[in-house]
């Protein structure tokens, strides 16, 4: 997957000022999950206030029951603890996952930093076995940090 395509247009969507932040994120979100064929559900959650739980923000794809997740909680929460990428190849293999649909089959999530706090994550389902490479981490961090400067 050649991801540098994307970078013109994703600047675009953000740059967008007219747009509310969370109109630009929808945007961004329709984008990655419409042009990358693996990604398959693509969203954004984020620190709910003070609270140890992040919020799901603009997202991509199917209805989703896990609007708010506990800090340690599934693959968005231990992410939120630990300030690291989480990619998961196969999702049956972890213990600690929140399954949001029966067709998802692996998982990347990718901590967002202001400032150096991590104050949110981007999370992307795929429907596809072991899809994601560091590529896709190199990709996605980029993209927190472009989005990084809008919030
Ligand atoms: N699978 C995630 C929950 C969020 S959904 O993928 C939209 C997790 O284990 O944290």
């Amino acid at each position: 997957m050649s991801f540098q395509k994307f970078k013109p247009q994703i600047q675009a969507i953000l740059d967008h000022k007219e747009n509310s932040v969370d109109e630009r994120l929808l945007d961004l979100c329709k984008l990655l999950k419409a042009e990358i064929p693996y990604y398959n559900w693509v969203g954004f959650y984020f620190r709910n206030g003070d609270k140890e739980e992040l919020k799901l923000g603009p997202y991509a794809g199917e209805p989703t029951d896990h609007t708010i997740i506990p800090f340690g909680k599934g693959i968005c929460g231990q992410v939120a603890v630990s300030n690291q990428n989480f990619v998961v190849p196969d999702v049956k293999a972890q213990d600690n996952y929140i399954a949001c649909s029966i067709h998802v089959k692996a998982e990347i999530v990718v901590p967002l930093f202001v400032n150096g706090e991590n104050i949110g994550q981007i999370d992307i389902d795929s429907n596809t076995p072991d899809p994601f490479s560091a590529e896709d981490e190199r990709f996605l961090e980029w993209v927190n940090e472009q989005v990084a400067k809008i919030l």
